[in-house]
Formats: C-alpha cells, sequence, structure tokens
C-alpha cells in the first residue's frame, strides 16, 4: 500500500522538529496499518459519484449554513499527515465540527441507501465530496447576492473541482483520540508556512490561495475564543472577499484583545483585528495569521499582539503582491485555490479521479 510518496510523508514526519510530531505520525502509523488491512476496498464510479453529489448539493441548498463547517472538517481532516476521516472531538481545536460530523454521517447514509456501496464512500471520501459540494453553494450563493449588487467581486466562476476517491479511514472513524496540533491564529508568519510545508508541501503561493477559505463562515468565542464573521454579511459566500477587504482602503482596521471575552473557553491572549468601512458599519474580522498573508505584523513573542497596525505603520509581509493578486483577479484565485484545495485533500493518499 506505501509508495514512494507515503514513504517520503514518513521520512518528512520522522524530521518533523515539532512537539506534535509524534502523535501525528501516530495518526499516520495506525492509519497505513489500516491501509494495510484494507488495501482491496473498492473506489467509487462516476454513476456513484453522481449519486453523492446530488445528496449534498440538494442538503446545501436549503442548508448552506452548514458550507463553512464542511470547508473547515475538510481541512481538519487533513491535518497531520493524511485525509483520515477521523476527527478528535476533545481537541478544542476542532471545537464546532461536531454537528457537521453528525449530519455527514446521515447524508453518507443517504448515499449508502441510495445504492453507493458502503465500502465505496469512506468517510474521509465523502467529506472531501461534502466540501467540494459547498464550495460549490458558497459560489451560488455569492453570485445571487451579486444580483443585488453591482460589485467588481460579482461573476464568480464556477470551482469545477475533480473530485478524487481512494482516502481510507481511521479504524474508528469518524472520531479518534489521537491529538494533533492544528494552526493557531496566534503564529507568526515563518510557523503558519512551515506548517503548511511540512505537512503539505506547500509553497508560500499555495498558502495565500488556500487562506482564503476564511472569505467563509466566522469564529466563535464558545469555539475558538475568537468572534465575528471574515467578511461581514458574507459568511456564506465564496469569494475572493476575504483578500479585498484586507486589501480595500475604506476599511479601518483595528486590533483588538479579546482576552476579557467573558465566555473565553481559551484563557490565553487573544488578539484579532475587526474591520469598519468609513460610514462606520463592520467589515470583518481577520486572525493575526490571516494579516500575516499581506503584513509583517512583527508580532510579540508571549502575547501575539500585532507590533504595528496595519494600514498604517506595518511593513508589507513577503506574500503582500500575491493578496493583491487574488484581490485584483477573482478567477487567478479560483483557478490556484482549486488546486491547492485538491492537493491538500490529497494528502497522503492513493487517489484517483472519478470526474
Ligand atoms: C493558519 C491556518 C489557520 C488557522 C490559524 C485557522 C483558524 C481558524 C479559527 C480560529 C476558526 C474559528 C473556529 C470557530 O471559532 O468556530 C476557523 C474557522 C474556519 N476555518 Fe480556519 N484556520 C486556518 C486555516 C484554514 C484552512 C486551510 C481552511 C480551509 C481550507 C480553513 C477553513 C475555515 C473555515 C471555513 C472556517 C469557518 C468555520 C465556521 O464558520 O464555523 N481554515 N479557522
Amino acid at each position: 500500500m506505501t509508495d514512494g510518496k507515503d514513504i517520503a510523508i514518513y521520512i518528512k514526519a520522522s524530521e518533523m522538529r515539532n512537539t506534535f510530531a509524534v502523535e501525528s505520525f501516530n495518526k499516520m502509523k495506525s492509519f497505513f496499518l489500516f491501509s494495510a488491512l484494507f488495501a482491496a476496498s473498492l473506489s467509487m464510479t462516476v454513476d456513484q459519484y453522481a449519486i453523492v453529489k446530488t445528496v449534498l448539493d440538494d442538503y446545501f441548498e436549503l442548508n448552506a449554513t452548514f458550507v463553512p463547517f464542511a470547508v473547515r472538517l475538510a481541512f481538519h481532516d487533513c491535518v497531520g499527515g493524511v485525509c483520515d476521516g477521523c476527527i478528535n472531538l476533545d481537541n478544542d481545536s476542532n471545537n464546532g465540527l461536531a454537528d457537521v460530523i453528525i449530519k455527514l454521517e446521515e447524508l453518507r447514509g443517504d448515499a449508502i441507501a441510495a445504492g453507493v456501496p458502503a465500502d465505496n464512500i469512506t468517510r474521509a471520501d465523502f467529506w472531501s465530496a461534502a466540501a467540494i459540494a459547498a464550495v460549490d453553494r458558497g459560489i451560488k450563493v455569492a453570485n445571487k447576492a451579486c444580483d443585488k449588487r453591482t460589485a467588481p467581486f460579482c461573476n464568480v466562476p464556477p470551482f469545477n473541482a475533480s473530485f478524487f476517491a481512494g482516502r481510507q479511514d481511521c479504524s474508528s472513524a469518524p472520531y479518534t483520540d489521537i491529538i494533533l496540533d492544528f494552526p493557531n491564529p496566534t503564529m507568526d508568519a515563518a510557523d503558519v508556512f512551515t506548517f503548511f510545508d511540512t505537512w503539505f508541501s506547500f509553497s508560500k503561493r499555495q498558502v495565500v490561495a488556500l487562506m482564503g477559505a476564511h472569505t467563509l463562515g466566522s469564529a466563535k468565542r464558545a469555539n475558538s475564543g475568537y468572534a465575528g464573521v471574515w467578511v461581514d454579511g458574507e459568511a456564506r459566500e465564496f469569494d475572493n472577499r476575504f483578500y479585498t477587504i484586507m486589501t480595500d482602503d475604506a476599511v479601518t482596521w483595528t486590533n483588538v484583545d479579546l482576552v476579557q471575552a467573558p465566555i473565553s473557553k481559551n484563557p490565553d491572549r487573544k488578539w484579532e483585528w475587526k474591520g469598519t468601512w468609513s460610514d462606520g458599519s463592520p467589515a470583518g474580522m481577520m486572525l493575526n495569521t490571516d494579516f500575516e498573508m499581506r503584513f509583517d505584523l512583527a508580532l510579540n513573542a508571549t502575547t501575539a499582539q500585532s507590533g504595528c497596525q496595519v494600514n498604517s505603520d506595518c511593513a508589507d509581509a513577503e506574500t503582500a503582491s500575491i493578496v493583491t493578486e487574488f484581490a485584483n483577479d477573482q478567477t487567478l484565485w479560483m483557478n490556484e485555490f482549486r488546486e491547492v484545495f485538491q492537493a491538500m485533500m490529497a494528502v497522503g493518499s492513493n487517489v484517483t479521479e472519478v470526474v
């Protein structure tokens, strides 16, 4: 079962300096042992994927609130070297994912009842299909909203993602007790890029493209301790607004300390950026790790407070021009996001293209 790519991942994991290397290595080890046992498992056909896609599209059409959850789940499933259909809900980094996991269990059951053999649709494959369906829906929501606006961010091109199948679930799917370290908004830019290079072999440009997923959804104090919608009023819309509000001079950004947040589960200091339009209305929210794609925040090593104010005295980050490119060209970003999102969801698995 292990091919050259898998072995490379092993080697890379064994070279990791990070403290989470051991836990992640365990995740991969149990995954590969399990994969070896079930190497003969079947893969999905085009007709079966059509059933899966219909089940998911129908659900997201009526429940666009789940669009951001499904996209976040796909990322969290693939942290640690492989997408294996398993999430540890005791890990605070996964707070907020319980409902979407339960819903996707139900929808996978619907697909199986509609004729897709259970062996052909692992959780990991189903979650990947769900993420694609979620982005498709987010684009439709964005374009529908655009009918009422005449803004340069309208006309979001179709996602046109291919679906790849063949991921293996961990033995306890959809849950696991393996502890992984997820990226934290207190990381500086170097740590963010190291994280994505280590686990996904992504370039800085790919990381900037992938981070645009934060155009969707919001942070909740009860989950992460952070708070607010990334793009105000557009939490279910999938487009390049993550980049446009970051680069729009009409938005003033204030660094806010959430340490006093009354129901924060996590007592460590939490700085985020609140954006306000020139008329005083809210524009959105950014984590430090988001703004680090554009600015060198010179974070305080202890408190993770920015050492400068964005749009005033922060120097450009090395990747600032990429943010501007994506802000100015929706199609360019969508093409690069599609490639990196698919690569993220293929990490550590021998996947084959279904459609
Ligand atoms: C440096 C890397 C990243 C950090 C630090 C980070 C951090 C966070 C945090 C703190 C939240 C809020 C969770 C909550 O309170 O419910 C969140 C939400 C989200 N993240 Fe990330 N994230 C990162 C990368 C990614 C990537 C690569 C993706 C997908 C490709 C992604 C997709 C999402 C989505 C869609 C949400 C919104 C979920 C919702 O509305 O419930 N994130 N992220």
